[in-house]
């Protein structure tokens, strides 16, 4: 036999040569789910590991990532009153403001990102204004302006839309620049499909619609050429990263995403996805470290430069021990 392959897999050494794909903790972003209050810790029934955290015990982790060598943090808000208008999630006072408040001058060096959507934030759990029982798309994009500005003006470095309204790109980059944030980036959750594994964060953030689904704008896990043409939208409405949400069964469309956009790509590995991992784990039924190791590395191979990841910190620590990345 002239070709063998197994001839570039016969060593350890050999292998690493090779090895095309790698992931490190600068790759990573963890999530953060801010609550009102102090000295408080509740880890998430379906996200064991993962907590809602007041703003003291927030500065406490931020110090676990910095030391990990994870440069990014994205921050969700778990307000203490909600109304009909999301009002918290565009105040001075909003409980993602007061934590970037406090934690940017802090951490100067990491890189803060803020989630901007109303879901949190409002009574009945929709991601934009009611007008009767429908979210209406024009009446928000004001709202999330005002929101990415405030976030923003407490120190966000980079503000993440998520709400999947048409046109809030466009909208929030002419706020931002009009109040003197040219430099804050925009992630946008372009790519943003309407899946059934967000039910953890919707636990963690208590943010799940009180009636009907979100299938009006976030988009259907059948459709692929859709997610070219809102990336591209956003590329020129002034997107400066593009997220593509899910990642572990959309890998064909973050693979086509980063190889048509000329932006970097972050995949979010939600929380559905920490879940079956964790849980699986849990039986005893998978290796928790080798299967998280694997997933970051197919999220990575399939093109995206960044990864949204529960697992981030977990994932930093067992590379630093040795455990995994051999
Ligand atoms: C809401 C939002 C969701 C997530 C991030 N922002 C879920 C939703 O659309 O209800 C999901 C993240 C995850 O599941 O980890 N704007
Ligand atoms: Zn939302």
């Amino acid at each position: 036999m002239k070709i063998r392959p197994r001839r570039l897999r016969k060593s350890e050494a050999i292998r690493k040569m090779v090895r095309e794909t790698s992931v490190s903790t600068s790759d990573l972003i963890m999530p953060f789910f801010i609550m009102e209050g102090e000295n408080i810790k509740n880890e998430i029934p379906s996200m064991p590991g993962i907590y809602q955290l007041s703003i003291d015990k927030f500065i406490v982790e931020l110090k676990r990532v910095a030391e990990a060598g994870i440069l990014g943090v994205m921050l969700f808000g778990v307000p203490s009153n909600k109304d009909e208008m999301g009002s918290g999630a565009y105040s001075a006072e909003g409980i993602v403001q007061r934590a970037l408040r406090e934690a940017k001058p802090k951490f100067k060096n990491l890189v803060f990102i803020a989630d901007v959507c109303l879901c949190e934030y409002t009574s009945h759990g929709h991601c934009g204004v009611l007008v009767g029982d429908k979210v209406d798309n024009d009446p928000t994009l004001p709202l999330l302006a005002k929101s990415a500005v405030s976030l923003a003006e407490a120190g966000a470095d980079i503000v993440a839309p998520s709400d999947m309204m048409d046109g809030r790109i466009k909208y929030i980059r002419k706020e931002l620049d009009k109040s003197g944030h040219t430099m804050v980036n925009i992630m946008a959750y372009s790519v943003k499909y309407s899946s059934s594994l967000y039910s953890p964060f919707r636990d963690a953030a208590d943010s799940a619609p009180a009636f009907g689904d979100r299938k009006t704008y976030q988009m259907d896990p059948a459709n692929s050429k859709e997610a070219l043409k809102v990336a591209e939208i956003d590329v020129r409405s002034g997107a400066d990263f593009i997220i593509v949400k899910p990642a572990m069964l959309y890998l064909d469309i973050v693979s086509k995403v980063s190889g048509s956009i000329n932006l970097p790509v972050a995949a979010y590995n939600i929380s559905g996805e920490y879940a079956m991992v964790k849980a699986a784990a849990a039986m005893g039924w998978i290796d928790e470290k080798k299967v998280v190791e694997e997933t970051l590395l197919s999220i990575k191979r399939a093109g995206a430069k960044l990864i949204i990841t529960y697992h981030a910190l977990d994932y930093a620590k067992w590379l630093k021990e040795g455990s995994i990345g051999n």
